[in-house]
């Protein structure tokens, strides 16, 4: 960490000619040579009497502010600004928390491939006093790994790789990891086992327990499909491009325990992975297969590309055997929720309106939005299939996301306590404080829905 801390000297559009008037004639040179304007996210440094930086001057814009302006304002500085030590030379007037959030996660970056040397040293910002510091270390801490699982690429992120990363979670966490393969996959989670088959990195479904008898029953699930070629219904290249980040859905599942755990959350958590890679193969399974799920459902497989919704299904029954207070998954599971809502606003499903609700303004507050979407119960029957209890891939793909969602509802006992997640897991442009690359999504969402129901 750097030695002197800075001054971050934050002033508004409205301020701004007022004060600008009040500085010395210097100053007021230093200011319009240099092209100040108090829009958002400008920024300047001060020069001190002996040419050293004596602050930083930001321009917060117009106000109101709102948290996600606020939260995206704190990572574009932590991303700019030089590396120094910063404080907040007077409290923000809202959105501290915001601020520090986006300050802390938009200092990530992917390091697994790059020499330490080349990576720039990042700006630290001093915790405003308002601001829980414990809360911005667990949530940058369980969003840079859940971001780091996902931008490892397949060759190094296989199902072994996942279930090394969730061993070290165990570990790390006091938990306890059941590992499920092999014969047993096959015979008691058969839709994993048939999604898995065509690679020669067997599946498996990683069963994570992080014990607290007495509280409340909580049941994460992530999609954990390490790498998704399609299979034989094989996407095309531009579309298997990103194919890595198919395992977001558990890398955001794994984040979350870590979180609650940091946060010392009193939940009984049990977090489920069905860990597994898509692959083309004389063994893979094929369109037209039909499979007897977990659940006793049959399922007949229209399309092999809809794969996560199958390793879902057998992860979800098991998870519903138990009856959860609350069962949460994660997943990457369609291309048609990013074409409803785009890459940052992750599909939210509940079977309770009520609980949907309650997520949605709890994730506002920590600036991680989701969006309501319907359980439209007219589409339930598009699921059917001349020959089995299910397809797994509606023909004409009309409310692609929604017909996921209905499709694993089959599976859940009591979708009143159920959430079902559509991320997408990836930052695609390049902008201040967002890298290209892994997106944690979900994380302090559903955190903070359990702090406030449970803690
Ligand atoms: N992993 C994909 C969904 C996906 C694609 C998420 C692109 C984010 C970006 C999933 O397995 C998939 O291929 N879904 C298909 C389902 C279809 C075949 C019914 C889709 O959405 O196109
Ligand atoms: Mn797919
Ligand atoms: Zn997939």
């Amino acid at each position: 960490m750097p030695a002197a801390t800075l001054p971050l000297h934050w002033i508004s559009a409205g301020e701004y000619p007022a004060w600008r008037g009040e500085q010395s004639e210097a100053l007021r040179q230093w200011l319009d040579s240099s092209g100040f304007t108090p829009d958002r996210g400008r920024w300047l440094l001060l020069p001190g009497i002996d040419g050293a930086t004596s602050g930083v001057l930001v321009a917060i814009g117009k106000e109101p502010l709102d948290d996600r302006a606020i939260f995206w304002l704190g990572a574009a500085l932590a991303d700019q600004l030089p590396f120094a030590s910063y404080r907040l030379a007077r409290p923000l007037p809202t959105g501290e928390l915001a601020f520090m959030l986006g300050w802390t996660q938009g200092g990530y970056r992917f390091q697994r491939y790059k020499l330490a040397a080349t990576l720039p040293q990042r700006p630290h910002l001093e915790a405003p006093a308002t601001v829980d510091s414990r809360y911005v270390a667990a949530a940058t801490s369980a969003s840079a790994f859940a971001r780091d699982l996902i931008n490892t690429p397949a060759n190094d992120m296989g199902p072994d790789q996942l279930q090394q990363a969730a061993a070290g979670l165990t570990e790390r966490c006091n938990g306890e990891l059941r590992v499920v393969r092999d014969a047993s996959l096959t015979g008691q989670f058969p839709l994993i086992a048939a999604v898995g088959q065509g690679s020669p990195r067997a599946p498996r479904l990683l069963d994570l327990r992080f014990a607290r008898p007495g509280a409340p029953r909580i049941t994460l699930v992530g999609k954990g499909v390490c790498f998704d070629t399609g299979g034989l219904d094989m996407k095309p290249s531009a579309n298997m491009a990103l194919m890595k980040k198919d395992m977001g859905g558990a890398a955001c599942a794994l984040g979350t325990a870590q979180m609650l755990h940091d946060l010392n959350v009193p939940v009984d958590l049990r977090v489920l992975i069905p860990a597994v890679e898509n692959s083309v193969d004389g063994n893979s399974f094929r369109p037209g297969d039909v499979w007897r799920s977990r659940k006793g459902l049959t399922v007949e497989i229209t399309n092999t590309d809809a794969e996560g919704r199958l390793v879902l299904a057998d992860a979800l029954a098991l998870a519903s055997e138990t009856t959860p207070e609350l069962l949460v998954d994660f997943a990457t599971l369609t291309g048609a929720a990013r074409v409803a809502l785009g890459p940052e606003l992750p599909a939210a499903f509940s079977g309770s309106q009520g609980l949907l609700q309650e997520l949605i303004s709890k994730a506002d507050t920590v600036v991680d939005p989701l969006w309501p979407m319907p359980l439209w119960d007219a589409y339930d029957e598009d699921l059917g299939s001349r020959i089995a209890d299910l397809n797994n891939a509606p023909a004409g793909g009309m409310a692609g996301s929604i017909t996921a969602a209905l499709f694993l509802r089959r599976f859940v006992t009591d979708p009143a306590r159920w959430i079902h997640l559509d991320i997408y897991g990836w930052n695609l442009k390049v902008r201040p404080g967002r890298p290209q690359g892994a997106e944690a999504q979900g994380i302090r969402a559903v955190v903070e829905l359990l702090r406030q129901r449970f803690a």
